[in-house]
């Protein structure tokens, strides 16, 4: 339902509600079609506020009947809830409403996935259930009670009673509404405990359809090992008696941190070697840890508005960012998410949809669960842990549990923790909160010959959307300086550069040093440094920080690449000749060795044309991009057989660090190798594998090389009856279609029987994979546009919030030449012109329309 004219909702407003509520008890009498939800709630005025109206959201509710302290209302119907003439005292709210889960294709609220109940209720899904004050700080402890014939049904906190055709349970944690969940169903259980540091005895279960039975172990040992990890690095403790995860095939995002009652995209916790990749392993750990690690970081201490978000979510992902770094490798980690901030965060916050880490305003908020929020709000924590310590760190941190139990609070809450933990004055660092865009920092070095070493550092970041002007941000720059033999001279240090222009002085020098600026990519910006070749050759060969190593080799494949593409040049034998070496460094880790075979994407490099004054053409960027791939191959020729027989890992299949390091160099050696020999070794490792990332990589291989026809039917005879190998196979062909026909490769495969367009992850493996095909999506006649949007068109009725995401495949497009802007431009407001389009893809595509 559209809204006449959507409402901006702003930070600067806040207030608090007028009541504060001493308990909620909800009882479900489920019906696919009309489930009653009938509500006890006791409110008391809340001395601390001034707006005293008494409003409750709702949304797609029948109210049935309505009462306060047992005598009948009839509340006023107001846009977005109801209203009523509240008694200046306490008194009892009761409400008996009826909703459709059955009908719910929004997948918000109560809704049914195969048959099954369960309900996503962040950010503003609760009001769809029943009416309340749907905002995260009215807190209050729920007991739920749940009808109905389902074998299982679940809900927060610990159970209390429960028999035939119902069951209790009791959650004594004060919680906003958002982390309610409810889940009812026939479903198995993978049970579990885990003993507390204080010696208490949790249960643990992770819940799936029958069948999926043989799919639960590795999460449920990611989610042990999280428990653990959290006492000991953080020192917290679970706080339950039980600890329920559930897998749920119908769902918009990831997973959901409910308290006590985690529900997760089943993409996001099953896996079996047989179906899953190492990369869905890592994946599904990393979730499980993020979830698991919101009982504190999110429900313990909770936002006072959506606006916080980041207070939440930026911590909690710097946090499953450690633990992996923690059980895996540290650098390969730190490259991944560097990667992955720049595919996702860097586009979004140098386009129409920059905004800060924390926003000032919004008209949807499902929008704003952006990389900006989640990736560069832990980039902001990762800067704040380096500017105090390891220790002033910890101390913050101790304090932020201490101070702020039980609280919904704000990032001036959480700075203000770090300023009295360690005396440090935050008031400048706040502006990484508050400013949007990516800074970029210019590196000029000067040497005197007297053995004194100047870096002067410059930052400068570019207006965006409603900030034309920007202030210097602090910014900690890790620098080394390393000696023209390779040792390194001077070790890691940090410098804060807090002005427009600073200059960083190192004494004593013997000979003129080789910087290694921003180790471990120590700040989110853009590094503008003027370095040739051979520094970035001898950086590869020489520096100690394994991030600016791997980056010294990602540079000189930025730069190889752009030339190529502006200049036909051929490709840098520095480049190649550096790779040969790190190839044939056997003592540096396999994971290490395969990113470093990687090249940046299409996309990063229309980015980087469009920034240095030229017009991105994808056809040209697609053919460079190949050129380059078959450059590789042919200068390592004599090498990737070696890489790959070496790297292949004996025994049966184990998701871990080492074994799917080798399974990744192995598999990056096959897809250079496949440019060399036609198929051949793809297509054993095809016939011979027993595990999914073995299969899926040769898969790929073959198909690259235009011989996958054979392999792709017998996947599908082997995989049609699981959903999530399925998904594989539908993106797989639409990554390896030549660029001319991967619109029309995705449009036969919408065609597909198992195409369901209902189910967010297949939608996403089509589209999403539409939109990642660089010059597939941005082909000149515009096919790529016109079809995303047809499709988007028709998903809005009935997920807005799938389609809204999706809309961001869009955000880009002012970036091309005239022609494609057109296309895109035309698509775009063919979208928004639709009659009854959702909040959620009106903003969306209105921002993105605004350029
Ligand atoms: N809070 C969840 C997380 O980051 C994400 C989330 C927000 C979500 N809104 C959602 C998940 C809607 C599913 C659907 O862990
Ligand atoms: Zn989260």
């Amino acid at each position: 339902m559209r809204d006449a004219a959507p409402k901006t909702i702003y930070l600067k407003d806040y207030t608090p509600f007028g009541f504060l509520i001493d308990g909620v008890e909800l009882t479900f009498r489920l019906s696919p079609g009309a489930t009653r939800v009938l509500s006890k709630i006791r409110f008391r005025p809340n001395p601390d506020a001034t707006d005293t109206r008494f409003f409750l959201h709702g949304e797609d509710l029948t109210l049935i009947s309505a009462a306060v302290d047992g005598r009948p209302v009839t509340p006023r119907i107001v846009e977005g809830g109801i209203e009523l003439d509240a008694p200046d005292a306490p008194f009892t709210w009761e409400a008996e409403v009826e909703i459709d889960p059955k009908g719910n294709t929004a997948l918000e609220g109560l809704y049914m996935s195969n048959g099954m109940y369960c309900t996503q209720c962040e950010a503003e899904g609760f009001r769809k259930i029943t009416f309340y004050p749907d905002r995260p700080d009215v807190m209050a402890t729920f007991k739920v009670r749940i009808e109905g014939d389902e074998p299982v049904m679940l809900s927060n906190g610990n159970p209390g009673a429960s028999g035939p055709g119902f069951a209790e349970w009791h959650d004594p944690w004060p919680k906003p509404a958002y982390l309610f969940a409810l889940v009812a169903g026939d479903l198995v259980n993978h049970p579990d405990t885990f003993t507390t540091m204080s010696g208490k005895e949790v249960e643990l279960n992770i819940w799936v359809r029958p069948g999926d039975e043989g799919k639960c172990a590795f999460g449920m040992d990611a989610l042990k090992r999280s428990m653990k990890w959290d006492e000991d690095v953080y020192g917290r403790e679970y706080d339950l008696d039980i600890f329920n995860i559930v897998a749920v095939d119908d769902f918009n995002m990831g997973a959901m941190e409910n308290k006590g009652l985690n529900v997760f995209n089943s993409s996001c916790v099953l896996a079996s070697p047989e179906t899953s990749t190492d990369m869905n392993f890592e994946r599904i750990e990393a979730i499980i840890a993020h979830e698991y690690f919101h009982n504190w970081t999110g429900n313990r201490i909770t936002c006072r508005d959506w606006f916080q978000l980041c207070l939440k979510e930026g911590l909690t992902v710097f946090r499953d960012q450690q633990f992996t770094s923690d059980m895996r490798s540290a650098p390969v980690k730190r490259i991944d998410d560097v990667l992955s901030l720049r595919a996702r965060q860097f586009p979004e916050d140098n386009g129409p949809l920059s905004h800060p880490v924390r926003p000032e305003s919004f008209q949807e908020i499902n929008n704003f669960y952006t990389a900006t929020v989640y990736e560069k709000g832990a980039e902001v924590i990762g800067m704040l842990k380096r500017l105090v310590g390891d220790e002033g760190y910890a101390k913050a941190l101790d304090l932020y549990f201490d101070r702020h139990d039980g609280d919904a609070a704000t990032i001036e809450d959480w700075l203000q923790v770090f300023e009295d933990a360690t005396g440090r004055d935050l008031t400048q660092f706040k502006r990484w909160y508050a400013q949007s865009g990516t800074p970029r920092v210019t590196v000029r070095e000067a040497w005197d010959d007297k053995g004194t070493f100047t870096l002067h550092l410059s930052q400068h970041t570019k207006p965006t959307p409603g900030q034309d002007q920007k202030l210097p941000q602090v910014i900690p720059v890790a620098v080394g300086l390393l000696n023209p033999n390779g040792d390194e001279v001077v070790p890691t240090r940090m410098l804060e550069l807090t002005e427009a222009e600073q200059s960083f002085t190192f004494d004593g020098l013997s000979a003129r040093p080789i910087p290694s600026v921003l180790r471990g990519f120590s700040a989110p910006v853009i590094l503008e440094q003027e370095i040739d070749n051979d520094r970035r050759a001898f950086l590869l060969a020489h520096d100690t920080d394994p991030f600016n190593r791997w980056e010294a080799g990602r540079d000189l494949a930025r730069d190889t690449l752009i030339s190529m593409i502006r200049e036909g040049a051929a490709p840098n034998p520095a480049y190649l000749e550096g790779l040969r070496a790190v190839m044939r460094d056997d003592t540096l880790d396999a994971a290490y060795r395969a990113l470093m075979l990687g090249q940046p994407t299409q996309s990063e490099l229309a980015g980087i044309l469009f920034d240095t004054g030229t017009t991105p053409d994808p056809e040209a960027i697609h053919v460079a991009s190949e050129a380059l791939r078959d450059a590789k191959a042919q200068a390592l020729s004599d090498l990737l057989p070696g890489l790959y027989d070496k790297n292949q890992v004996d025994g049966p299949y184990s998701p871990d660090a080492d074994s799917a390091g080798k399974r990744s160099l192995a598999n990056a050696a096959l897809s250079l190798l496949t440019r060399l020999d036609g198929g051949a070794a793809a297509q054993a490792q095809y016939d011979s594998a027993d595990n999914m990332t073995l299969q899926l990589a040769a898969l790929g291989a073959l198909l690259d090389a235009g011989k996958g026809d054979a392999a792709l039917t017998a996947f599908e005879d082997q995989w049609r009856h699981d959903r999530l190998v399925m998904d594989k196979w539908f993106s797989l062909q639409i990554v390896y279609t030549k660029p001319d026909d991967v619109a029309a490769t995705t449009e036969r495969l919408t065609r597909h029987a198992d195409f369901d367009m209902k189910n967010p992850n297949r939608f996403r493996a089509v589209f999403g994979a539409l939109a990642m095909s660089h010059a597939g999506f941005h082909y000149a006649s515009g096919a790529g546009y016109d079809l995303l949007a047809d499709w988007l068109i028709r998903l809005d009725p009935l997920n807005p919030q799938t389609t809204a995401r999706m809309c961001s495949a869009f955000q880009t497009w002012t970036r091309y030449d005239d022609s494609r802007q057109a296309h895109a431009k035309a698509a775009l407001e063919r979208i928004a012109g639709q009659a009854s389009l959702s909040r959620d893809t009106t903003e969306m595509v209105s921002r993105i329309l605004k350029g």
